[in-house]
């Protein structure tokens, strides 16, 4: 099995916690058997869909800009028996670049309304379509926070989307005193790639171990509000004032 992973996190590999989950899961998928690749969208240069259904109209199945989503992306894309779409949670959803890249995979669609009973649907132009699995990371200590994102993939994929691998209270996952349940997470990740390979799917087992609580909510608030405290009072200026309830819930 051929495994093409698009990470669109804009940070480094060393501090993304998008690149740390992603990476063990493809380690399990590597473990039984699967090619695995890795492309970071930050790398790339990818423009913004211009919506003029040239794609559609006249170019056959392709884009009419020249970056690097004609170049070699959107290739790639169609190319992998399973494409893994790892983004960091942004305001409750994917982030604008991995939007961007989702948005140029247009060409892959016929412009034709398809009737599936209650909804309507564009079939795809192209024979060989990648499964897809989505993984993202986000800060908060809650799963819920994932809900609309989820929502957002199963309308785009439909039954494409073969797992959603979501990592709640991720910039926990490297503190020193949570590195016991931590390492659980992340073994659960491993084990998520191997059963990916092997049988296709996630298990529901392996996914109530990669959603684990890493400790009661109200302490990792606790531990996020003494982190972004002291962070703040280490700047120049005026010391932060003292958090109320209602700001705790602000924080992102
Ligand atoms: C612009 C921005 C928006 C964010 N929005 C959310 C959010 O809606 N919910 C959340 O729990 N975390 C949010 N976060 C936190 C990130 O999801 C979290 O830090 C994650 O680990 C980032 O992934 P990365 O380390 O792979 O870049 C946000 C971070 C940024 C920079």
């Amino acid at each position: 099995m051929n495994i093409v992973a698009f990470n669109s996190s804009p940070r480094d590999n060393k501090t993304s916690k998008t690149e740390l989950i992603l990476q063990k899961f493809l380690e399990g998928a590597r473990h039984a058997g699967a090619a695995t690749e890795t492309l970071y969208l930050r790398k790339y240069h990818i423009k913004q869909c211009l919506g003029c259904f040239g794609c559609w109209l006249g170019n056959q199945g392709q884009c009419v800009q020249d970056d690097d989503m004609t170049g070699e992306l959107l290739g790639r894309f169609l190319e992998a028996d399973l494409v893994v779409l790892a983004t960091p949670l942004y305001h409750f959803n994917m982030n604008a670049r991995m939007k961007s890249f989702i948005e140029r995979t247009l060409p892959m669609l016929n412009p034709i309304f398809m009737d599936r009973g209650n909804h309507t649907i564009h079939p795809f132009r192209v024979d060989k379509v990648p499964r897809i699995a989505a993984l993202s990371v986000c800060a908060f200590p809650e799963l819920h926070n994932f809900q609309a994102l989820s929502l957002n993939l199963r309308m785009i994929f439909g039954n494409n989307l073969v797992a959603e691998l979501y990592r709640h209270s991720s910039e926990f996952l490297t503190v020193p005193p949570l590195q016991f349940q931590a390492g659980l997470v992340l073994l659960a990740a491993v084990q998520a790639g191997t059963e990916m390979v092997r049988q296709g799917k996630v298990s529901l087992e392996t996914m109530e171990a990669l959603t684990q609580d890493l400790a009661p909510r109200e302490t990792l608030i606790q531990m996020a509000n003494r982190y972004w405290q002291g962070e703040m009072a280490r700047q120049e200026g005026p010391a932060p004032p003292e958090q109320d309830e209602d700001s705790v819930d602000k924080w992102v």
